[in-house]
């Protein structure tokens, strides 16, 4: 049993205001969903950050590389690495020696990205990382070559302002000098792009969402009937904060027989699942000189939804 979640579960949904997480999200089928996710018409930010490695590939190898001839590229979250295969393609046909490092919860993902790479692209120095970011980052050796981390995606919008900081500052702690951090970070925009993204017409997301109760129901021994609840979301352009939410549909009570738990749920009640932020450079530069970094280049899309941001050690 996955203790953590357990005890997520257990706390966030005893909660006055119920709460899971999306890093729970990502069992196999949750992964298999956000993959699909990327590829709708609406979700624009995987697209986003395809034209701005297809477009700015050059430079940013020119920056990755500096001065050096070789580096690591450890990538966490990789998924099925469809917008990194650009970049890596790329870094192949300029005969750069680079080991990449991708990093996933998902062995499936990581076991199919690896045979891509190896059938499609020749690629041989793969080293799989499996399991969460900071066990894997704990695992490197940071002291000997280049290391190049890469955030992609923005996932850093998944965290709150806090874990936010908390992350960059523990990256920061590993990275020497020459060391690089790429991050990717969906802008602040209008307010119906975002809405758009996350209510897609195929009910992809929503399906994404109440993935996380069908866990606890297959993990915990639960009787969650997922037809009894639906998903809503909604962006305040204030806090550029987008929230989801499983609503309950109506007055019901579930049982979570291996945690010997249950709970009860008003008709509309909510339990918050994710938050997707957005930023502003403002936000960015905070969040960098809150845990010793600096920006050392910027790689817009053409219409600035997002932006690949190359921070470095100060
Ligand atoms: C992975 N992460 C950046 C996605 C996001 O946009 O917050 C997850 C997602 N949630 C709903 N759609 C996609």
């Amino acid at each position: 049993m996955d203790i953590e979640f357990a005890e997520l579960v257990k706390k966030g949904l005893s909660a006055k205001n119920k709460y899971l997480s999306s890093l729970y999200f990502y069992d196999d089928y949750g992964s298999q969903l956000f993959q699909m996710i990327t590829k709708l018409p609406e979700y624009y930010l995987t697209k986003c950050e395809y034209e701005i490695f297809e477009t700015q590939k050059d430079k940013i190898l020119k920056s990755f590389l500096g001065t050096d001839d070789n580096f690591n590229l450890i990538e966490l979250g990789s998924g099925d690495g469809h917008k990194t295969k650009v970049l890596l393609n790329y870094i192949i046909e300029k005969e750069v020696d680079f080991v990449y490092k991708p990093n996933d919860i998902s062995i499936e993902a990581l076991d199919s990205l690896d045979k891509i790479l190896k059938e499609e692209f020749k690629l041989i120095k793969i080293e799989k990382l499996v399991g969460n970011y900071h066990k894997v980052l704990d695992q490197i050796e940071f002291s000997k070559e280049k290391n190049i981390v890469l955030f992609l995606g923005s996932n850093i919008g998944n965290f709150n302002y806090q874990k936010s900081i908390n992350f960059f500052k523990f990256i920061s702690s590993k990275l020497k000098k020459e060391d690089l951090f790429l991050v990717g970070f969906d802008l602040k925009k209008d307010p119906k792009i975002i809405s758009n993204a996350y209510n897609d017409s195929q009910g992809i997301t929503e399906a994404f969402n109440l993935n996380i109760l069908t866990r606890i129901n297959n993990e915990f021994g639960a009787d969650f009937d997922i037809n009894n609840f639906s998903f809503y979301s909604y962006y305040n352009p204030e806090t550029m904060e987008y929230k989801s939410y499983i609503i309950s549909n109506k007055k019901q009570n579930v049982n979570i027989s291996k945690l010997e738990f249950e709970v009860d749920f008003e008709y509309g009640e909510s339990i918050f699942t994710e938050l997707s932020q957005k930023f502003d450079l403002e936000r960015i530069n905070d969040m960098a000189s809150k845990s010793g970094l600096k920006i050392k280049d910027q790689f817009y899309d053409c219409r600035s939804y997002f932006v690949d941001i190359l921070f470095e050690k100060i």
